[in-house]
């Protein structure tokens, strides 16, 4: 069992992983590489012979650097890259009012959850053609109904030996006189041809908005385990409910593939499977780590913070978590923390925790150089969502490069003199900047707007050259 075939994990080497992500992130290459490491010793060591490979412990990660510079991002992108069960929490959410005391395993629950999911949808996916072939047969008996029993049986699959025999289609009226499975056959061209698409039938479909809305008002009060299992309980007490719904024909089908393939998906196996992949290849990113830095104990209604850490350390250490679906064991889950480290110091973890995190990573903040480039380079790219924006409004926008030069250039600035937010500058920037089209865009019946150095200090200059309202606006 142990050994069900390697986990299906990424194969990316360190090289790919880093030349992915500088798709969507600029510089940072430090932090870039860390990751990919990291990524790449799972796939290492799940080729490691024997005991050995179960003594081979991830190396967790601390990424440090000033607000707005790529942390989050990088890990949201790795997640996608991964392939593997990701889950980001806030530290800081531990010590939160109204979370005192919140269960820090919680997060190992909530990775299963992701993985869980994962696996299921993959599965789903899987067994989607045989979900559609029984969907269509399903289909096919309300459409056309078999003969009531007394009659012959409608014989299932033997009705193409019929043909192959070279004997014609048995005169075998039904009650309507004519040939059923003839007639079945006809329907079933009918339908892959979509003459039945405006066709509407009755289904009894599974009725979801049932028990679980209700449920939510307890899952505040910090219990956790306790809801998770009423949940469970009170989901298998209740019958399923069903409800009866017009549907057209194409919709039907959807519904009753989607209910087939729920049939057909192994939920054992998936279960199963699910664990394992949370066990060896699931990641955990702890933001804002340094907000639960420092050894004094909160004042006020917070949870101390050195507490949090405390309940923290067995589950980075490598402890078994009990979920509703088994028992997980943490001790090959990568943690990667991140944190601005502006008033606390990583050293001001305590120091087990500090070990538990034995590599640093620094990302620098960014000047006038990056900001171009973030500007212009990322897939998703700020000024490329702003001219798709506008051209759903029918409007094609253009930025000349020395504008944009200029937006860079004012973004380093007031980073500087205000307070630095990193390249979050440039959101707010651009925004001010684009304000006034966003507004008329829809009035301007598809012109076409170019933006130069010109639009730009008309829009910012005021505003940049006094200091007050640049602390406001910008
Ligand atoms: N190096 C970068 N390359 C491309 N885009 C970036 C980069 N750094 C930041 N951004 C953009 O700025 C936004 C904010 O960055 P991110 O969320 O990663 O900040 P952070 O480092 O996690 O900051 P915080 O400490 O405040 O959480 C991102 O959505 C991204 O679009
Ligand atoms: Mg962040």
């Amino acid at each position: 069992m142990e050994n069900s075939g390697l986990l299906k994990l990424n194969t990316f080497t360190p090289r790919e992983t880093v030349s992915e992500l500088d798709r969507y992130i600029i510089g940072q290459d430090q932090a870039k590489r860390a990751v990919a490491i990291a990524m790449r010793n799972r796939w290492r060591r799940q080729r490691v012979p024997g005991e050995l490979r179960d003594e081979i412990a991830p190396k967790n990660i601390i990424m440090i650097g000033p607000t707005g510079v790529g942390k989050t991002e990088i890990a949201r992108r790795l997640a996608r890259l991964a392939q593997a069960p990701f889950l980001k929490v806030e530290a800081s959410k531990f010590t939160e009012v109204g979370y005192v005391g919140r269960d820090v395993e919680s997060m190992i629950r909530d990775l299963v959850e992701v993985s869980v999911k994962m696996v299921r949808d993959e599965e789903t996916q899987r067994v989607q053609l045989r979900a559609q072939e029984l969907a269509e047969e399903h289909l096919l008996d309300v459409l056309v109904p078999p003969r009531p029993a007394g009659l012959e049986d409608r014989p299932q699959a033997p009705s193409f030996s019929d043909t192959t025999l070279g004997r014609i289609e048995p005169a075998r009226a039904s009650a309507n006189g004519e040939p059923s499975d003839a007639t079945r056959e006809k329907f079933r061209r009918m339908l892959r041809d979509g003459k039945l698409d405006e066709r509407e039938i009755e289904l009894s479909v599974p009725d979801r908005a049932g028990v679980f809305p209700m449920m939510q008002v307890f899952s505040t009060s910090g219990v956790e385990e306790m809801n998770m299992n009423l949940q469970d309980m009170l989901g298998n007490l209740f019958p399923k409910r069903t409800k009866k719904r017009r549907l057209k024909v194409p919709e039907a089908l959807r519904v009753l593939s989607d209910e087939e393939a729920q049939k057909l998906v192994d939920n054992e196996k998936v279960i199963h499977e699910a664990l394992q992949r949370a066990e060896q290849a699931g990641i955990i990113f702890i933001d804002e780590i340094d907000k639960i830095a420092g050894r004094e104990s909160g004042k006020g209604p917070d949870v101390s913070r050195e507490g949090v850490q405390r309940d923290l350390l067995p589950v980075v250490e490598g402890c078994t978590v009990a979920t509703k679906y088994g028992m997980v064991s943490t001790q090959h889950i990568l943690f990667v923390a991140a944190g601005a480290f502006n008033v606390a110091k990583p050293s001001d973890l305590i120091p087990e925790m500090q070990g538990r995190f034995p590599i640093r990573v620094e990302l620098h903040s960014l000047g006038r150089e990056e900001f171009f480039r973030i500007l212009t380079e990322p897939r998703n790219a700020l000024v490329k969502q702003y001219v798709a924006l506008m051209a759903t409004e029918g409007i094609e926008l253009e930025f000349d490069d020395a504008a944009l030069n200029r937006v860079a250039d004012i973004s380093a600035e007031v980073n500087s003199r205000t307070e630095n937010i990193g390249a979050r500058r440039l959101y707010t920037v651009l925004e001010k900047l684009l304000e006034d089209l966003s507004f008329r865009a829809p009035e301007m019946n598809g012109a076409m707007v170019r933006i130069g150095v010109e639009e730009v200090d008309g829009a910012l200059g005021d505003i940049v050259q006094d200091q007050d309202l640049s602390r406001y606006i910008l």
